[in-house]
């Protein structure tokens, strides 16, 4: 279940909204100059799919949007558990590479086919303030964070998921770090992840 979850960007440890209410999340993120949409899941595609197949299987979608905003290039970033022992190493460079407050040249939006991921968007609003915004993505989950924007991203411990990435400059798609140390300071992928699942349960 998709979940946004809000703090005032000098106090970590005080919620300041919490909501699964999609049309809420949407508004929200919205009015502070992000995009959250959903596209409907190809049916029958396996969360490890691969890379071409989940292309085709997203084809027109992704086709309408790469024209409508003039992407250049489209690809998969999949990471799923393999059972094997090396993947906790794997899994753990992964995490470490957005996990710090950064910015990028270009736009970064992704399209969550399977799996599950956290952008926290550190956001500076005259009339709401300085905040951070947790978006947990879901699989059917687009979201379209504006180039400059102060983010990092959390894929969690035992990370399952499966992006598709639309780039209009892949040669700069670089992370220009912030230095800051925000990000160790905030609820971490598993923890928020474990949230939404307590809500699912009990919806
Ligand atoms: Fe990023």
């Amino acid at each position: 279940m998709t979940a946004l979850t809000t703090w005032s960007a000098s106090d970590p440890t005080t919620t300041t909204g919490s909501t699964v209410d999609r049309p809420e999340i949407e508004s929200v993120l919205r009015a502070l100059g992000f995009r959250l949409e959903r596209w409907p899941l190809a049916p029958g595609l396996a969360p490890d799919a691969p890379a071409e197949d989940v292309l085709a299987a997203y084809r027109d979608l992704i086709e309408g949007l790469v024209s409508a905003e003039g992407f250049v290039e489209v690809d998969v970033a999949a990471l799923h558990p393999t059972g094997q022992p090396a993947f906790a190493a794997t899994a753990a460079a992964a995490r470490a590479k957005f996990l710090a407050e950064h910015t990028h040249a270009d736009d970064e939006v992704r399209f969550f086919a399977a799996g599950r991921g956290v952008f926290y968007l550190h956001t500076r609003d005259e009339a709401r303030g300085e905040e951070v915004h947790a978006v947990l993505c879901e699989a059917g989950d687009l979201l379209f964070v504006p180039a400059g924007t102060t983010h990092w991203f959390d894929m969690g411990t035992e990370p399952s998921f499966t992006a598709v990435r639309f780039f209009r400059d892949p040669e700069g798609w670089v992370g220009d770090f912030t230095g800051s140390d925000l990000a160790t300071q905030f609820p971490d992928f598993d923890a928020l992840a474990a949230q939404a699942d307590a809500v699912t349960a009990g919806a």
